[in-house]
């Protein structure tokens, strides 16, 4: 009898008759023995009705009275999933999956999971999944967006293809591709307008845009705004392709809006602002640097000591050695990014600091294993006569003005310590704003800064620490000391 009613609960369930499954629990609650799956049908239905903790206490209880079982599990799962416990979910998909590793439906849940909270992380559960599932167009097509934020732009691509060759009806995957081949600057239209036919929503029109000149991008960066009002990566893309067209007034006015609605300014409209009128801001905006950063990290090594060929490290420590500054030493990195600059002093290093703005750069160069501390903040939050060499390799380009960073500085170091760092160079003016929203400085402001502070020039020359559109930035190697 009871067993009958179990089995007709359940298939109630699955045609989503949720109030007959709900009622004929009900009954089978006062039968006793209590059939054995009845934790599980409760907790299927307080799933269905979208009552996590209901559900996870009863399919808690599921899990405990057959223990091994998949589906008790896998339900359990889901239940801390709609609860919104991370972690729990996670866990509770390892220990499913330690006993299903072929369960595709498991790591595909994992891999949403991951994508939501780190779309790095996603990587391993998504190619499991897509091992299990090779048609799934889908699955492929999130495979390589954790595999763009791996830094694997050939294994996203080859992803993103496949899961086009899948199933050509789906806009995502052309958009995917469309917006890796924009950041490997090859061209994208084509891969835009397919997703824009499949599907032109704002993210298309976004997409697209981008992937055209400034004036066939205008409208669409106009309708992304209208469609997406409460968001200014539509009106930073409006202002950008106005400022390139030449129309300032009107780049203008939208910078200005950008501004008053977000004043910490990580778009760093700001700087385009200061650059349409000639000014000099004192520095890009912190929160700019952060947002910057943060986007950039996963790439930034492959793209700087590749396409760049950055050099400053070594330039750096060539500049020490011929000073014969050779250590141990105390080190400051201010603005130490990923770690290069770091991993090159580490030799002649007792102590090294590494501080930078964004929380990503710093997190890869903790991961590195060669910094004493690494912390997340502005470089300018040095300590009193605490260093002996502070170092800012490719990093001053992000300040108007070297008179505060200086002072910083001078007062960071012990007597005899050393301030070594990289700029780019401007010829004439103090400091010059360039259309890249990076500052340059000239050889007379570095010296009036350094004598302000108190510092000694050591050494000042013509470098250059990479690369752009193939030709060498010109930039200056300064090395001061302290007394
Ligand atoms: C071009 S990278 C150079 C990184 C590293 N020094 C190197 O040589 O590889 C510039 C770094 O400086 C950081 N940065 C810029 N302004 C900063 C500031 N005011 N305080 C701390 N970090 C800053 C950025 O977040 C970025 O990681």
């Amino acid at each position: 009898m009871s067993a009958d009613a179990l089995a007709q609960a359940f298939a109630h369930l699955e045609s989503g008759r949720l109030t007959e499954a709900r009622r004929l629990a009900r009954g089978l609650e006062q039968a006793r023995p209590e059939p054995a799956a009845l934790p599980y049908l409760l907790g299927l239905i307080a799933l269905a009705e979208g009552q996590g903790k209901k559900a996870a206490q009863q399919l808690a209880r599921a899990c405990a009275r057959t223990p091994g079982a998949i589906p008790p599990l896998l339900a359990f799962a889901r239940s801390q999933t709609l609860q919104d416990r991370q972690a729990e979910a996670k866990s509770a998909y390892r220990r499913l999956l330690a006993l299903a590793p072929d369960l595709a439906i498991g790591w595909q849940e994992l891999a949403e999971l991951q994508l939501r909270a780190d779309l790095k992380l996603a990587f391993k559960p998504l190619r499991a999944a897509t091992r299990l599932l090779p048609g799934h167009a889908g699955l492929r097509s999130n495979l390589g967006i954790a595999a763009r934020a791996n830094g694997d732009v050939m294994t996203a691509d080859a992803n993103f293809l496949a899961a086009i060759l899948l199933d050509p009806s789906l806009a995502k995957p052309y958009a995917n591709r469309a917006a890796l081949l924009r950041h490997r600057h090859l061209p994208a239209e084509a891969e835009a307008r397919r997703a824009f036919r499949i599907s032109p929503d704002a993210a298309s029109h976004i997409e697209l845009g981008q992937a055209l000149d400034p004036a066939s991008a205008l409208d669409h960066f106009a309708e992304a705004a209208r469609l997406l009002p409460s968001q200014l990566e539509p009106l930073w893309l409006q202002a950008e392709a106005l400022r390139q067209l030449d129309r300032k007034e009107q780049a203008a006015t939208l910078y200005r809006q950008i501004l008053d609605r977000d004043p910490e300014d990580r778009f760093g409209a700001g700087l385009a602002l200061a650059g349409l009128v000639g000014a000099i801001p004192e520095r890009a905006a912190k929160a700019h640097v952060e947002a910057l950063y943060d986007q950039y990290a996963v790439s930034f090594e492959q793209n700087l000591l590749g396409e760049l060929a950055y050099r400053g490290p070594q330039i750096i420590m060539d500049g020490l050695k011929r000073l014969g500054l050779t250590g141990p030493f105390d080190v400051y990195d201010a603005g130490c990014g990923t770690g290069l600059m770091g991993q090159a002093i580490k030799q002649l290093a007792k102590r090294l600091i590494g501080v930078d703005l964004s929380a990503k750069m710093a997190d890869l160069a903790r991961a590195r294993g060669i910094y004493d501390e690494v912390r997340v903040g502005d470089l300018l939050a040095m300590e009193r006569a605490a260093y002996d060499l502070v170092l800012a390799a490719d990093v001053l380009i992000y300040l108007g003005d070297l008179h505060q960073v200086s002072r910083a500085a001078s007062e960071a170091l012990r007597p005899s310590g050393a301030f070594a760092f990289t700029v780019e160079r401007s010829e004439e003016d103090a400091v010059v704003l360039l259309p890249s929203g990076r500052f340059a400085h000239s050889e007379d402001h570095l010296r009036q800064t350094a004598k302000a502070a108190g510092l000694q020039v050591a050494l000042l020359e013509p470098t250059t620490t990479r690369r752009e559109k193939d030709l060498p930035v010109p930039g200056l190697l300064c090395i001061l000391r302290k007394q």
